[in-house]
């Protein structure tokens, strides 16, 4: 595996895995790897020939006051899990790469995308900060495949959103949520916590669960299964920062669950902010959705 730091650098890399008709992949993260981001980048070798990993803590993406500075940086450590994950080229660029001086234009998906959920609670310029730097990454790599994760829910379909409305030559793919054995999902932030907080943060996917179970004795009330999942966080010490069902392709909200519905929620646990989500699946293939 190969690290650039430039945008010529990884151009001139890919010149000849292009003029060769290999298909290419691209696997955006801000570092920090997982098995989340294992899951990422083996998904995306087994769709194309040659995976490029960009590694970049994107500071736009950050509101202040948010961990842009504790955000956990180990590139030598990341450079290792990519290669043993069979990634060809690592791009680790520097701010001003990405961001060169007179750096004037942001990607904006705007509406009901981007202004529920994590664009209430970290500011409508968190997704355009994402779109602005996906657009980029797309652009400098041009790859077949993007690969996010389900996690970030929202995020990916503000993704797809932006690649739709752009036409954008890529395909999105979206792997599921990697979990550790106890139910946490994993995340880069899940570092910040300490052994009592790490137990409290399981919360979230307690509450995941009760919705699920609602919804597989039959609840179909959004307002009701929303409720029990704060209901579970509250009684197990967590104040969700927002519970809600939405419909997962547009994030509006649903008063009925009828086919496929998006249960997200975040919370603090100590000074850790989580994410997590579950798609919950009921029998009719149209959903009920109630604009914003
Ligand atoms: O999900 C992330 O890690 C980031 O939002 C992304 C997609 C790499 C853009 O900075």
């Amino acid at each position: 595996m190969r690290t650039v730091r430039t945008v010529s650098e990884l151009r001139a890399a890919l010149n000849a895995p292009r003029r060769a008709q290999q298909t290419i992949a691209l696997v955006p993260t801000m570092g920090a790897l997982h098995d989340g981001h294992r899951a990422l980048m083996r998904h995306a070798a087994t769709l194309c020939d040659v995976v490029v990993v960009s590694l970049f803590v994107n500071p736009t993406q950050f509101a202040p006051g948010e961990d842009l500075d504790a955000y956990p940086r180990h590139e030598p450590r990341d450079a290792e899990i990519a290669a043993e994950t069979g990634v060809d080229l690592l791009f680790a660029p520097a701010t001003a790469e990405v961001y060169p001086d007179g750096f004037a234009t942001t990607v904006t998906v705007a509406g009901e995308l981007t202004d529920v959920l994590e664009g209430v609670s970290r500011g409508a310029e968190h997704f355009a900060a994402v779109t602005t730097v996906v657009l980029k990454l797309l652009n400098i790599v041009d790859p077949e495949i993007a690969v996010f994760g389900q996690k970030d829910a929202q995020q990916a379909a503000v993704v797809r959103r932006m690649v739709r409305d752009l036409d954008v030559a890529v395909r999105v793919e979206v792997c599921p949520t990697v979990r550790d054995g106890d139910g946490l999902a994993l995340s880069s932030r899940n570092a910040y916590m300490s052994e009592s907080e790490r137990e409290r943060a399981l919360a979230l996917k307690r509450a995941l669960e009760a919705a699920e179970r609602e919804v597989a004795g039959g609840e179909r009330d959004a307002g009701h299964v929303a409720a029990c999942a704060r209901g579970e966080m509250s009684r197990l010490g967590v104040e969700p920062e927002y519970v809600e069902l939405v419909d997962p392709q547009t994030m509006r909200p649903l008063s009925t669950l009828n086919g496929e519905a998006l249960l997200a929620l975040a919370a603090r646990v100590g000074r850790t902010r989580l994410i997590d989500n579950t798609l919950l699946r009921t029998a009719s293939s149209k959903t009920d959705s109630t604009p914003s």
